[in-house]
C-alpha cells in the first residue's frame, strides 16, 4: 500500500481521498480553509455526496485518513501527491492556472526523491510541463491522471469507472499510479499527457454536446409537433447513438460542462483551431435558458412583471448541494430581471438567497403564485401532493423544465401545464 497526500479537498479531492484511504492506502487530504480541516477532522464532510461520509468515516476511523492544514508539510516524503485544486475559469475562457501553480512551487522542495505528483484538476492541455516547471525538481514526475465523477454519484463512480486514464511520458511513473487502483476493475488507458488531458475535456464536450443536442431536438420537437420523448426513446435502441445524457432540460450547469466547453474552444483557439461546432452548443445551451423563461412568461400571460413564480429546484441537477452556474438561477435571475417575484424550495437550501424567497417546503413556495417552474429533477417533486399545490396557487399553472412530472394527472387536476419538448 501507498503513501498519498491530495493537495485541494473539494468535491474532487475529498471524494478521491477517501476513496484511495477505502483501497488501504494512507492518505493525508491538505487544504488552506482551516474551519473545512477541522470539521473533516471531526468527520464533517461539508458537501452533499451520497456515500461520502461514511466513507470519510471509514477512513478516520480506520486511521488511513487525516487532514491537514497546508499542503508543503504534508507532501513531504509521501510517494505520491495529487494535485486536486481547482482551476477556476477566467475572463477570456481559458482555465486560469493560478492555484495548481502556487500548489506545485509550494510542495516542489518538500517533495521525497522519486515521488510521483498526479494532475486530477482538469487542466489545459501542456499542464503537466506548467506543473513540472512549477515543480522545479528533476528527480519528480509529473502524471495526469483525470477524473471523470459525476457530482451525485462520485463514491459510485470511484468504485465503478468506466475507464482510468493515465498520461506520462515516463513508463514507469504510469505503471506505478496504475497500481494504486488494481483493487478496482476498469480498462485502463495509458497514454502521453497531452492526450490525456485532451480526453477529459472531449469527454466533457461531447457530452455537453449531447445534451445540447437533444436540447435542440426538443425545440424542433415543439416546432413540428412530435414529442421529445418518443423521439429519443426511438434513437436511444440504436446502439450507437444510446439512452444516456439525452434528457432534455433547462440546459447544463454545473462547475465543469460550462467551463470546460469554454475552455476547450480556447484551447482550440490557441492553437489555430475553431472548435466551430462546440460554440454552438454552448449558443444553444444559452439560449435554453431563455426559452424556459419564455415559457413561464407565456404561462404568466406575457409578462412577469409584479407576478410571484415559485420555482422547485436551485442546484444544478438533483442529488448535489452544488449551484454552481445552475441552470435554475440563470432562469430565475433572468425572472426577477424582469419584475418577477420568486420564491424557491430546494431540498439542499435554506434561508435567503440573494434576490430569491427561500421557502422550507415546496408548497410554501407556491403561495399565490401565478406560475410554478420545475428546474431541477429532485425526485421528490414528483410525489407532492398537487391538489395542495394546486390550491395555494394564485393560478396552477406549470412549467416543468426537466419534463419530471405526469402531464396527464396535471391536466386532470385542473393546471395548465407545458413541459420541453412536448406539446
Ligand atoms: C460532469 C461529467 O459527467 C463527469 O464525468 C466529469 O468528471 C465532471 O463533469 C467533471 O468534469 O468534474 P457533473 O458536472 O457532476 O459531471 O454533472 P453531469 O451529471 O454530467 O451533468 C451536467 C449537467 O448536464 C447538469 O446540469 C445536468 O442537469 C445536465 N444534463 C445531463 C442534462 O440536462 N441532460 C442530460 O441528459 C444529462
Amino acid at each position: 500500500m501507498s503513501s498519498i497526500t491530495i493537495v485541494g479537498t473539494g468535491y474532487v479531492g475529498l471524494t478521491t481521498g477517501a476513496f484511495l484511504a477505502h483501497l488501504g492506502h494512507e492518505v493525508t487530504c491538505a487544504d488552506v480553509v482551516e474551519d473545512k480541516i477541522e470539521g473533516l477532522r471531526r468527520g464533517e464532510v461539508p458537501i452533499v455526496e451520497d456515500g461520502l461520509d461514511e466513507l470519510v468515516r471509514e477512513g478516520l476511523e480506520g486511521g488511513r485518513l487525516a487532514f491537514v492544514l497546508g499542503a508543503a508539510a504534508a507532501a513531504a516524503d509521501r510517494e505520491f501527491v495529487f494535485l486536486c485544486v481547482p482551476t477556476p475559469q477566467r475572463g477570456d475562457g481559458s482555465a486560469d492556472m493560478a492555484y495548481i501553480e502556487a500548489a506545485a512551487r509550494e510542495i516542489g522542495p518538500a517533495l521525497a526523491a522519486e515521488a510521483v505528483v498526479v494532475n486530477k484538476s482538469t487542466v489545459p492541455v501542456g499542464s503537466t510541463r506548467v506543473v513540472e516547471r512549477a515543480l522545479g525538481r528533476s528527480d519528480v514526475s509529473v502524471v495526469s491522471n483525470p477524473e471523470f465523477l459525476r457530482e451525485g454519484s462520485a463514491v459510485h463512480d470511484c468504485f465503478h469507472p468506466d475507464r482510468i486514464v493515465i498520461g506520462s511520458d515516463d513508463q514507469a511513473s504510469a505503471i506505478r499510479v496504475a497500481a494504486l487502483y488494481k483493487a478496482i476493475q476498469a480498462p485502463l488507458i495509458v497514454t502521453d499527457p497531452s492526450s490525456a488531458e485532451t480526453i477529459k475535456y472531449a469527454s466533457n464536450a461531447f457530452l455537453a454536446t449531447k445534451v445540447s443536442f437533444v436540447n435542440a431536438v426538443a425545440n424542433l420537437c415543439e416546432a413540428v409537433g412530435a414529442d421529445v420523448r418518443e423521439v429519443v426513446l426511438g434513437m436511444g435502441y440504436d446502439r450507437r447513438i444510446g439512452f444516456e445524457f439525452l434528457r432534455p432540460g433547462p440546459g447544463f450547469g454545473g462547475s465543469c460542462f460550462p467551463k470546460d466547453t469554454r475552455a476547450l474552444v480556447r484551447i482550440g483557439e490557441d492553437a489555430g483551431y475553431d472548435f466551430g461546432l462546440l460554440r454552438g452548443v454552448i449558443a444553444v445551451n444559452e439560449e435554453q435558458h431563455a426559452r424556459v423563461v419564455s415559457k413561464v412568461l407565456a404561462q404568466a400571460g406575457g409578462s412577469v412583471e409584479g407576478v410571484t413564480v415559485a420555482a422547485w429546484g436551485l442546484t444544478f441537477k438533483a442529488r448535489t448541494d452544488d449551484r454552481r452556474d445552475s441552470p435554475a438561477l440563470h432562469v430565475i435571475d433572468r425572472l426577477v430581471d424582469k419584475g418577477a417575484r420568486v420564491r424557491a424550495y430546494d431540498p439542499t437550501v435554506h434561508g435567503p438567497l440573494g434576490r430569491i424567497e427561500v421557502c422550507d417546503d415546496p408548497y410554501a413556495a407556491c403561495e399565490d403564485a401565478h406560475v410554478l417552474a420545475v428546474l431541477t429533477e429532485w425526485d421528490e417533486f414528483r410525489w407532492l401532493d398537487f391538489r395542495k399545490v394546486r390550491d395555494v396557487m394564485a393560478r396552477p399553472a406549470i412549467v416543468d423544465a426537466r419534463n419530471l412530472l405526469d402531464s396527464a394527472a396535471l391536466r386532470r387536476a385542473g393546471f395548465a401545464y407545458q413541459g420541453i419538448g412536448r406539446q
